[in-house]
């Protein structure tokens, strides 16, 4: 077994938009497998709108990546090696050290996943940090219940398509947004009552026609004009979980909210959340979702780039909308 694996570093801080400049794949050292350590083939390798603000030289509730070191992500993988108790050969475990093909580390810092019949991905997707973003946002940080009218953003997307149908599952009215008609016909299909192209119209006067009632609930992916057309449309004490502003993680300009004051009219609770907020009832989490998805009701789509080679672009792809679903890159 070698003593490097190939892996991404961080080359430069992207300034706006990254480009495939600001990495570089190269050989990282890989630690010496000491005592109640493992050593894991990485198999999958998520990549995350989040990673885009550790590029900056900025402390926020994760730290910064830096310059030349080898970037860090979602991965699940098999061991292949082990000296720590509980852990064989073969073991299907997720971890932090993705954006590289194999990982050494104490055991601590690999989770084995449930017992659960489900493919090796879905640990990166609805049953992974994505699905416990979507179901502790809607129904903890907002607080959404059945009868809700709900819309959120990014619906295509991997936490916004587990939003919706969680929301679905639970007897709401779910509205997604999305870029472009394959994405919102997708969006239907999973079961929202409407699905607004925001690429076709203001996504203000989509939101409008689809939910002439108002919102109860509003699940931020995106910020800037996306949550001035919830703030728009809110009815009467509104819950909104903001869990992301995509539009705002390369820069521009600051986005004008026209609608702010109604906050205050309408009552509306507005609560940021990260997902680890909820860690201590994942339990609840894995019991709803892996219903959900064995009977059905939360079906998973993946947007898969091959090979360790293509991790910056899957990452990029984020950015312009290349995917459906949840992106991964298979190793
Ligand atoms: N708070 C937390 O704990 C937490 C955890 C995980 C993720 N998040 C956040 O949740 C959001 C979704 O993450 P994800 O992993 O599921 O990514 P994703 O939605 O699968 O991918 C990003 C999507 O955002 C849309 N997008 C990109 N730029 C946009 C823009 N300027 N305006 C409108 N839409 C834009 C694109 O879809 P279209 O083609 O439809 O534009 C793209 O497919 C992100 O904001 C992320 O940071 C938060």
């Amino acid at each position: 077994l070698n003593d490097t694996t190939r892996a991404w570093h961080l080359k430069s801080r992207p300034t706006g938009m990254p480009t495939l400049d600001n990495f570089e794949l190269k050989d990282a050292p890989l630690a010496p497998l000491q005592d109640g350590w493992v050593r894991v083939a990485n198999s999958w390798l998520s990549v995350d709108p989040y990673m885009r603000g550790r590029m900056n030289d900025v402390r926020s509730y994760v730290p910064p990546f830096e310059i030349g070191a080898p970037l860090q992500g979602g991965a699940v993988g098999k061991v292949v090696e082990s000296k720590a108790e509980g852990f064989s050969p073969g073991d299907t475990v997720f971890h932090m050290q993705g954006w590289r093909e194999a990982a050494t580390g104490p055991s601590e810092t690999f989770n084995k996943v449930p017992p659960m019949p489900v493919e090796d991905h879905e640990w990166l997707g609805n049953l992974g940090l994505t699905g416990a973003t979507a179901y502790f946002g809607l129904l903890k940080a907002a607080e959404a219940k059945a009868g809700d009218i709900v819309f959120v953003s990014a619906a295509a997307g991997a936490v916004g398509s587990a939003v919706v149908q969680i929301g679905k599952a639970l007897g709401m009215t779910v509205i997604g947004s999305a870029g472009g008609s394959d994405k919102c016909a997708w969006v239907r299909e999973l079961g929202a009552d409407a699905a607004v192209d925001y690429k076709a119209q203001p996504v203000l006067k989509g939101l409008m026609a689809a939910a002439p009632k108002g919102i109860d609930v509003y699940f931020d992916n995106v910020g800037g004009d996306h949550l001035d057309a919830a703030l728009a449309t809110a009815r009467n004490n509104a819950r909104f979980a903001i869990c992301g502003m995509i539009d705002s993680y390369n820069g521009g300009d600051p986005a004008a909210f026209r609608y702010i004051m109604r906050m205050i009219s309408a009552r509306i609770a507005m609560k940021g959340f990260i997902y680890t907020d909820y860690l201590a009832q994942m339990g609840d989490f894995y019991r709803d979702m892996g219903g959900w998805i064995s009977n059905g009701q939360v079906v998973s789509r993946q947007t898969v780039l091959e090979g360790l080679e293509a991790t910056p672009q899957a990452f990029l792809d984020l950015f312009t909308g290349g995917n459906m679903g949840k992106m991964l890159v298979r190793i």
